[in-house]
């Protein structure tokens, strides 16, 4: 017994002297590699979080190390849904309202703690961005939009808004440091609600010299108060000789751009699965139609004399349903989401109707069809209700956009990594990657929403599917701004 014990003792001693003589020998460069840089020793006691340099934690480690905070997430998700002109579970946030004026700045506060810095454009877009080891290349970016249409949900576009916040502070609390500069963008009004374009943010980014003009000029929303009014009580446009090109991104400033969002139809949810990987978005139009005839009283102008303008817009209504099932394909939709008749008293023939008309399709050229169609029908009724056609703008005719292959692979990858299950889908909704996509490599991630509801107040997206896109996400802008 007491021979074991002393021998125990020797080998102890033996292993002690060994391991300082060791210790004496000048180190390999190998080791050297292994050795705690001092000053970052000095960062992990302070932060209490490990920090790792870029490219030097492999991204099936970091997998693993990447936790979300969903209640926290959820309560800013609640928070945000507060600024809102529709009672709740309503949202109703119309770009440069009061409601969104805070509800911006909630978010500005949000990427200040983050620790990213900020900046705004002179439409609103707002940027916060997190410094990589190498600021001049370009960034990796995300982001979505925050403004919702009337009476909608909490969580179309918040997701990839307040989502991609939490990715940053995942990615922060994993110790990990970007290469690349990582940034989000809120977009401002990715929802066509108060001016009737779409995108307005990412297009102007994306540089539509058009729009840009438009905006300067001639765009006014339904209380003819024009755009540069709007932004200016916003807070923006404030330039006198704002002219929105310094809006305008280069091709290219961006390495890639991901946008995280809620799925907007039923696929995820009835196959269970976490995650959709978005390989095209489809291809968005939209019109403005008006017509116009005499009116008149409902009880004294009898049948045979009326041009009425309110029966012309039901007539197109219809024409646009039978045009838009005529091609055939499930892919093809069609929408009057506005109709309004002037003066709109029960006792009046309308004297002039409004009607907004929104197609898509994953195939552009039949979507084209469908509105060729659509223009030849509105001519057609009103030749035949005697009421003049006073307006038929293409308000917006849009090509659809691919993903870009490397970003499919890493969001792909990053779902494998982080073991969720995902299946490669197609957008029917557009979003701001849309544009994106026409200045930078872009991708999407989609988490499933309860029943695919969107754009209604029982929109909703469980917190283990966001935090699964937060961790998708933060993934794959960690394996992006390495590459
Ligand atoms: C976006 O909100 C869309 O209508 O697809
Ligand atoms: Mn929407
Ligand atoms: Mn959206």
């Amino acid at each position: 017994m007491e021979s074991l014990e002393s021998k125990t003792r020797f080998c102890f001693v033996a292993l002690l002297l060994i391991s300082l003589v060791w210790s004496q020998l000048p180190s390999s460069s190998a080791q050297q590699q292994h050795e705690p840089n001092p000053t970052i020793r000095t960062m992990e006691d302070f932060s209490g979080y490990p920090i790792h340099e870029p490219g030097q934690f492999g991204s099936v480690s970091l997998a693993s190390s990447l936790s979300v905070d969903a209640p926290g997430l959820q309560k800013q998700i609640e928070e945000l849904s507060s600024f809102s002109d529709a009672p709740s579970p309503s949202v109703t946030r119309v770009l440069y309202t009061d409601k969104d004026v805070l509800a911006r700045r909630y978010v500005k506060t949000l990427m200040t703690l983050a620790g990213l810095s900020v900046r705004e454009d002179a439409v609103g877009n707002i940027f916060g961005k997190w410094d990589g080891s190498e600021p001049s290349l370009p960034a990796v970016a995300t982001g979505s939009h925050i403004d919702a249409i009337p009476y909608s949900g909490k969580y179309d576009g918040v997701v990839g808004v307040l989502g991609a916040i939490e990715a940053i502070n995942v990615l922060k609390r994993s110790g990990f440091k970007p290469k690349r500069s990582l940034e989000i963008i809120l977009f401002t009004s990715e929802e066509p609600t108060r001016f009737g374009i779409s995108c307005l943010g990412s297009r102007l980014l994306a540089g539509s010299k058009e729009l840009a003009e438009a905006l300067k000029t001639r765009v006014v929303d339904g209380q003819n108060v024009s755009f540069i009014e709007a932004a200016k009580s916003a807070g923006y446009a404030e330039d006198e000789d704002e002219d929105f090109s310094s809006v305008f991104l280069k091709k290219g400033s961006y390495f890639a751009f991901i946008e995280l969002h809620i799925e907007q139809g039923p696929i995820l949810e009835d196959e269970g699965l976490d995650i959709g990987v978005v390989t095209a978005i489809a291809a968005p139009a939209s019109i403005k139609v008006e017509f116009e005839g005499n009116g008149g009283h409902a009880g004294a102008v009898l049948m045979p004399y009326r041009n009425d303008a309110g029966l012309a817009a039901a007539e197109l209504a219809l024409a646009v349903e039978k045009h838009v099932l005529e091609s055939e394909s499930i892919d093809t939709v069609g929408t009057v989401g506005i109709l309004e008749l002037h003066p709109g008293a029960i006792n009046s023939i309308p004297s002039k109707s409004h009607l907004e008309i929104d197609t898509r399709d994953i195939d552009e050229a039949r979507r084209n069809t469908v509105i060729k169609k659509i223009q030849e029908s509105a001519y057609t009724i009103a030749r035949k209700r005697k009421v003049k056609l006073t307006e038929f703008k293409i308000v917006n005719q849009d090509p659809p956009a691919l993903s870009d292959k490397l970003v499919i692979k890493k969001m792909a990858e990053a779902s494998t990594e982080l073991n969720l299950s995902h299946k490669m889908m197609i957008s029917r909704a557009y979003h701001d990657s849309l544009f994106m996509a026409r200045i930078s490599p872009m991708g999407m991630i989609f988490i499933p929403c309860y029943k695919g509801y969107s754009h209604k107040p029982e929109e909703y997206s469980s917190p283990e599917d966001m935090s699964n896109g937060v961790k998708v996400l933060s993934l794959t802008l960690a394996k992006l701004s390495i590459d």
